[in-house]
């Protein structure tokens, strides 16, 4: 369990918030690069509580800019996107990607106010599908984290973006818990392969955390026989990534970024990639499509209930949600799934969304598979503090080599050092390959 204090300290990431201090020092991933076109529609977009708007002008230039316009704060979201510029309807004041003046339809050409105003824009950058942002205040942003799965080519890589209406703290707990997967994911009508997940043959694993300089490895031993272990890593990268260890049969490492998008709602980017050759294309079209109307860890064409331009997010909102029990069917749960969920993603999100979109943590009553979760909270909380007592940066938030890591799923010897037998296999290095066999 969690202090109340804390739980507010962990979950609130509006601007001067703790939490909101501590993401702003990191660039976020925030829309797929296609979703944004030259003098197409501006999308309304929230992050960390801000309400803004992000916008590609006619040179292919990316730009996010708060939603109120400067003169008398109509919504930018309905601004005219052309000739390398948003320009507010109400009065026609035009802005480029920086937030500078364009033009000023009823302002004497004389006004200093072409020079004075500003229309508040945060910096962008753009890699391999993935547009960036960075909402710190630091006169020069640090350079874009290197994490593989932006950096590996594009062939090699599906992503996919959805919203999930919870905090991004309870999101994320889901991915660094590993022994929820073979339980909750499970099939009780014996089809799929989850239930050939090794990992579904020992549903007590023994954990194993420590604190790295992107965050937590999260160890969990499984006993396969009298001599061997099965071992796997999640790791927890600050300040909201978690990177998934490759199954046997799926050998695509995985992970997300949780986003968050308010208190309330967090963006998740889900990527899939393999460190080397492209991903197979049967596999690309089973992320994309679902698996026979199933929903794998990434949702779907098919769920998405796109809404209003007036809804942040509003491309990615799903069909599977709080408000209508996530498709839970209970005759599925007599029939075909362990929980009566429909497909990975849902399941987790179910789960993590809870009773509440901030879950009240002084009810919970941890036990030892929560060790991952116990210690990223404490890592994220002494990080906080070092903050705003003594000044100190963490360390992933000026040097991007420092999340160049994997997750890593080995079978060890019994008895062996996880830490220094996985120690090669946890280290990405760009064209190579796993490093063990899966
Ligand atoms: S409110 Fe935007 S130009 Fe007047
Ligand atoms: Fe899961």
């Amino acid at each position: 369990m969690l202090s109340q204090a804390d739980n507010e300290t962990l979950t609130r990431v509006g601007p001067g918030t703790p939490m909101g201090d501590y993401m702003r020092l990191f660039w976020l991933p925030f829309y797929p690069s296609d979703g944004l076109l030259p003098d197409g529609q501006p999308k309304r977009i929230k992050l960390l509580g801000e309400d803004l708007v992000a916008f590609r002008d006619s040179d292919g230039k990316p730009g996010v800019v708060v939603n109120a316009c400067p003169h008398r704060g109509a919504p930018m979201m309905y601004g005219r996107n052309e000739e390398c510029g948003l320009r507010c309807v109400y009065h026609g004041w035009k802005f480029d990607v920086t937030g500078k003046v364009m033009d000023m339809p009823a302002v004497d050409d004389a006004s200093l106010m072409y020079k004075s105003v500003r229309l508040k824009a945060y910096p962008c950058r753009e890699r391999n599908g993935v547009l960036w942002t960075y909402l710190g205040d630091a006169a020069e942003p640090p350079p874009l984290p290197d994490i593989e799965f932006n950096l590996v080519p594009a062939e090699n890589v599906f992503i996919s973006f959805r919203v999930q209406e919870c905090n991004w703290l309870q999101a994320l707990e889901g991915e660094i818990d590993s022994a929820h997967a073979p339980i909750l994911h499970g099939r009780i009508d014996g089809k799929g392969s989850i239930n050939n997940w090794i990992a579904a043959q020992d549903l007590q694993p023994k954990f194993d955390c420590k604190r790295r300089d992107f965050g937590v490895s999260i160890a969990s031993r499984r006993v396969i026989d009298e001599n061997t272990d099965y071992w796997r890593v999640n790791q927890f990268l600050a300040p909201f990534w978690t990177l998934v260890p490759p199954q046997a049969k799926f050998p695509e490492l995985s992970g997300h970024a949780w986003v968050p998008i308010d208190d309330e709602n967090t963006l998740c980017l889900m990527f899939s990639y393999t460190p080397v050759g492209p991903l197979y294309p049967k596999m690309r079209e089973v992320l994309a499509n679902g698996h026979r109307g199933r929903e794998t860890g990434h949702a779907s064409v098919n769920v998405y209930d796109p809404q209003p331009p007036t809804t942040p997010y509003g491309d990615f909102r799903t069909k599977y949600r709080p408000d209508n029990g996530f498709g839970f069917d209970y005759e599925s749960q007599q029939t075909s799934w362990f929980s009566g969920l429909p497909g990975l993603w849902v399941q987790d999100a179910a789960c993590q969304a809870g009773v509440m979109p901030i879950y009240d943590r002084t009810q919970e009553n941890l036990c030892a598979t929560d060790a991952g979760i116990i210690l990223t909270r404490r890592m994220l909380l002494d990080g906080i503090k070092a903050l705003r007592e003594q000044g100190v940066r963490p360390a992933g938030a000026d040097a991007p080599e420092t999340f160049m890591v994997r997750a890593v799923s080995m079978h060890m010897p019994v008895g062996s050092d996880w830490q220094q037998a996985a120690a090669g296999p946890m280290t990405a290095r760009l064209g190579a390959d796993f490093g063990y066999a899966l």
